[in-house]
């Protein structure tokens, strides 16, 4: 099924204030959505509308939050989020974070005790599109083995980034610190299909290919991506007072509860290290290089990272979004939510 940005952005908007968000707040969290679509990242997309259309309902998202912003430094500040969306929480503290880099250089501010935000590539672009390099790093459940442990210490805890080239366009790198994510897994698992031993442990710590035998997933390049989401961890929740490693609430665990998470923004202004034209102008000469350079055998072309997503957004302005069918389905129901996530274990069904 196919929709255009502004009827996805409708239908969400509508089940989420249903569920119970203002319409502010569910317009914001449409945003962070559409755009994650709009760039192909489906797992980040309307599939979500479900799960928090559940969790608003059952109370677990704070649904008139009292945000506040608390500057502690020249470039240094809090967003309290009072667990309310995390989407609108990080999105406003990015706002702020941009206001105190464009006067001071670097910006760097904690998002504190939020829910779930989405693609961090929203967060990274907004500073981009102020001429500024973003980074935003957050905590996510734990359901990843520590490398050489069997047991699930940290989360997928994502790292992105974004810097700003010439003619509007950017350099957008976002990822998990994990192999893959735990949607594939439960795609698999409804297929019926096998998966690579590279991605996921058992209950013992042994490699996988059983999708149901799955207990925990595993970290990109062994020690090194373990070593990022420890870092991520520590930046986005030790930093800020938070919940950290293994006591980092479950997405799927109890829906009434608050999740407390944690996420941190830093902005750094080019005009304050080589200036702004000179950076824009490398930034884009790196995408050509990068473009330039010859494929190995297999690959067409060489892509800058967030080539591909930037390019699906472009087609998919002419073309309307690819949603699949049951979740164009729900999200044009009059149902809020089918009370299928709130499952008591930290892992979905
Ligand atoms: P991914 O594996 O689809 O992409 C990772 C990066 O690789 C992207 O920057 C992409 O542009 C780049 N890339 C992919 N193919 C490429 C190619 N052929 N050439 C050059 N670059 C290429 O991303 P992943 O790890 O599946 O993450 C998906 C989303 O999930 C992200 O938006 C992330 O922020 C989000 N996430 C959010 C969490 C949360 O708790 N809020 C937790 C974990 C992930």
């Amino acid at each position: 099924m196919r929709v255009s940005k502004e009827q996805l952005h409708k239908l969400i908007m509508d089940k989420l204030h249903k569920a119970g968000l203002t319409e502010e707040h569910a317009s914001g969290v449409a945003d962070v959505l559409v755009h994650a679509d709009a760039r192909g990242v489906h797992s980040h997309g309307a599939m979500r509308v479900e799960y928090y259309a559940e969790r608003i309902a059952k109370g677990g998202i704070n649904r008139n939050p009292d945000f506040k912003f608390e500057k502690t430094g020249p470039c240094t500040a809090v967003f309290h989020g009072d667990n309310g969306v995390g989407h609108v929480a990080a999105k406003q503290a990015m706002d702020e974070a941009i206001k105190m880099a464009k006067e001071n250089g670097v910006a760097v501010v904690g998002v504190s005790r939020i829910g779930h935000s989405g693609a961090l590539s929203y967060f990274v672009q907004q500073a981009a599109n102020a001429d500024l390099v973003g980074i935003s790093v957050c905590q996510s459940d734990p359901m990843v083995v520590p490398f050489g442990g069997a047991e699930p210490y940290y989360g997928t805890n994502p790292i992105a980034f974004a810097a700003p080239g010439q003619d509007g366009k950017h350099i957008t790198f976002d990822m998990a610190t994990t192999v893959q994510a735990w949607g594939k897994i439960l795609h698999a698992r409804s297929k019926n299909e096998a998966i690579p031993d590279t991605w996921a442990v058992d209950s013992n710590g042994e490699p996988t290919t059983d999708p149901f035998k799955v207990n925990a997933l595993l970290p990109i390049a062994g020690p090194k991506g373990y070593g990022l989401m420890m870092m991520v961890d520590v930046l986005s929740g030790i930093l800020l007072g938070l919940p950290f490693g293994n006591k980092v609430s479950s997405m799927y665990h109890d829906l009434t509860e608050h999740r407390n998470l944690g996420q941190l923004h830093i902005v750094i202004n080019p005009e304050y290290f080589t200036g702004l034209s000179s950076f824009k102008e490398a930034i884009s000469q790196t995408m050509q290089d990068l473009n330039n350079i010859k494929p190995a055998p297999g690959y067409n072309q060489v892509y800058y990272p967030g080539q591909r997503s930037a390019e699906r957004e472009e087609a998919y302005e002419k073309d309307g979004i690819e949603i699949v069918d049951h979740i164009y389905e729900y999200l044009t129901s009059d149902v809020v939510h089918n009370n299928s996530y709130d499952n008591k274990s930290p892992f979905a069904k």
